[in-house]
């Protein structure tokens, strides 16, 4: 099992307290710390969780970041939730209220806005804090992985809070700051577990369509026109422009910081480092919001499928060959339709897609006229190779029930972390897996992958959000084709079941053949 040396982020500083975060088998996590007079103070128990404070004025996509950082953190098995001010406003006096609630001379409106900011601020601070008086024992040390007998802490150990509000006063950041930082929390948090994420904006077409795709479906203008909607918006803009102060160097230098200037056209950091900090960015550098479409299908049927046997490198059958075929004909077909519609976020284009697959026969085979066809760009994955099933490749499962009782019961036990002996389990694939979804979020193009099951499951659940170990059992039949779209507010999915065409291929091919 590979070790964990903790490290420090910053070098040069006098006392180091370097905690050892209880470490999943490749989650190289490093907690940094920081010279501070804060450690002075909380050399005990500080908090080992992170707070991601956004900033920026309406409109510039902060909650479109706020929930791509919570998809791709929960992914990575850090517990993360958003805590939204304009929600908390909603359900605290209810939607509609005009742009003159956020004036700066409405001093009414100040002192709500105040409060709500501070309510949000404090379920945000109830949710960090809730593990921590815990009785810390009761979640160690579970066995798993049958056969190695590696032990690991199997739970969420590190929570990720969002603050998605606007925070565009540097009172309000030194007030967030305090709070998250006051001594008489179970576990204050060290100053460097504060993110501030600045979404800085001025390209007016990234703007107004903002405006305009969100805000006028908001249900704070619910039976308004869109035209006074957006109106009423633009106005509250200009009452938060009034009393904006962008995070500054020269003011803010000691913050943890990352401003993202134009949705990612220009990066400025300050104070990033540390594996959550590192993913954070990471997350952030791939954001963008080109329309596109993703296609996840597993390979045609193989030798090994039709004999149930886990694991191999074996090739298609003649069934797997036809829905090679199939896939083909299919992507080209959607392709032609598409060039006749206009390309909107729900229809993005399909043009010079990608094809991804793994090293193994049975993907490459069914990507096989995609390779002779020089629209396409295929490109093998070795991290999108099918799960190792370790000393159970080759057997079914059944065999492994009857051969490797201890392997069958601790598989049964739990999906997600079993580990069968010499193989990896769903919990490692996804470590295993990042450098594509990077890759995937930072593409722009069409992409079609051709996986496997237990890949397109961890795969799936990314692309929709769902946490990861509940995807061990979700149906990836073969066949199909899973088609997602992400926007703003999550994902479209929509299945393509090509059985029926893949069986009249078949026929065709057998009777061509008597
Ligand atoms: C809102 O009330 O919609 C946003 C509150 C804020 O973050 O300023």
């Amino acid at each position: 099992m590979p070790t964990h040396q903790p490290s420090a982020s910053f070098s040069n500083h006098e006392s180091l307290e370097i905690s050892n975060p209880q470490v999943l088998p490749s989650t190289p996590i490093a907690v940094d710390c920081e010279e501070s007079n804060f450690f002075q103070d909380h050399k005990k128990n500080p908090s080992k969780h992170y707070v991601i404070v956004m900033v920026g004025l309406p409109a510039r996509g902060k909650s479109y970041i706020a929930r791509q950082l919570t998809k791709y953190l929960n992914w990575l098995n850090i517990d993360c939730s958003i805590f939204n001010a304009g929600e908390k406003r909603r359900e605290m006096l209810g939607a509609g209220q005009s742009s003159f609630f956020w004036d700066k001379n409405n001093s009414e409106g100040q002192e709500q806005r105040k409060r709500i900011g501070l309510v949000t601020l404090q379920e945000l601070i109830d949710w960090l804090m809730l593990d921590e008086t815990e009785n810390e024992e009761s979640s160690k040390k579970m066995k798993y992985g049958g056969g190695n007998c590696a032990e690991e802490y199997t739970k969420r150990e590190i929570k990720c809070a969002i603050f998605d509000a606007t925070n565009t006063t540097r009172e309000r950041r030194q007030m967030i700051i305090d709070h998250l930082t006051d001594k008489n929390l179970p576990r204050p948090l060290e100053p460097n577990h504060i993110i501030f994420v600045e979404s800085i904006c001025n390209n007016p077409q990234i703007i107004e369509a903002n405006v305009r795709d969100i805000k006028i479906k908001s249900s704070d203008y619910k039976g308004v026109s869109a035209e006074q909607a957006i109106n009423d918006f633009m106005q509250r803009i200009k009452a938060y422009e009034q009393v904006y102060e962008t995070i500054s160097d020269d003011e803010e230098k000691r913050l943890s910081y990352i401003q993202m200037i134009d949705i990612g056209k220009k990066f400025i950091l300050n104070r990033i480092g540390g594996y959550v900090p590192g993913k954070i960015n990471q997350c952030l550098m791939n954001i963008h919001l080109a329309p596109r479409v993703i296609w996840l299908s597993r390979h045609g049927e193989s030798m090994d499928n039709t004999m149930g046997l886990l694991g191999g490198d074996s090739n298609l059958t003649e069934k797997g060959q036809c829905y090679a075929k199939v896939l083909y004909r299919f992507v080209k077909r959607m392709q032609e339709e598409r060039r006749n519609q206009e390309i909107s976020i729900e229809k993005p284009q399909l043009d010079n897609m990608m094809v991804w697959t793994s090293l193994l026969k049975r993907t490459q085979q069914t990507s096989f006229h995609f390779k002779h066809d020089e629209n396409f760009k295929v490109v093998r994955w070795r991290c999108l190779n099918e799960l190792d099933a370790g000393v159970c490749e080759g057997m079914t499962y059944e065999r492994v029930k009857e051969e490797l009782p201890h392997e069958y019961e601790a598989r049964e036990a739990d999906k997600f972390r079993y580990r069968p002996q010499n193989g990896e389990s769903y919990l490692d694939m996804i470590y295993r897996i990042e450098p594509a979804i990077a890759e995937l979020e930072r593409q722009r193009c069409p992409l079609l992958i051709i996986g496997h099951q237990a890949v397109n499951r961890i795969l799936y659940s990314y692309l929709t959000g769902l946490r990861p170990e509940t995807c061990t059992r979700l149906p990836i039949p073969l066949n199909t084709v899973i088609e997602i779209i992400p926007n703003a507010y999550g994902v479209e999915e929509k299945r393509y079941d090509l059985n029926q065409e893949v069986q009249k291929e078949y026929e065709l091919i057998m009777s061509q053949k008597k």
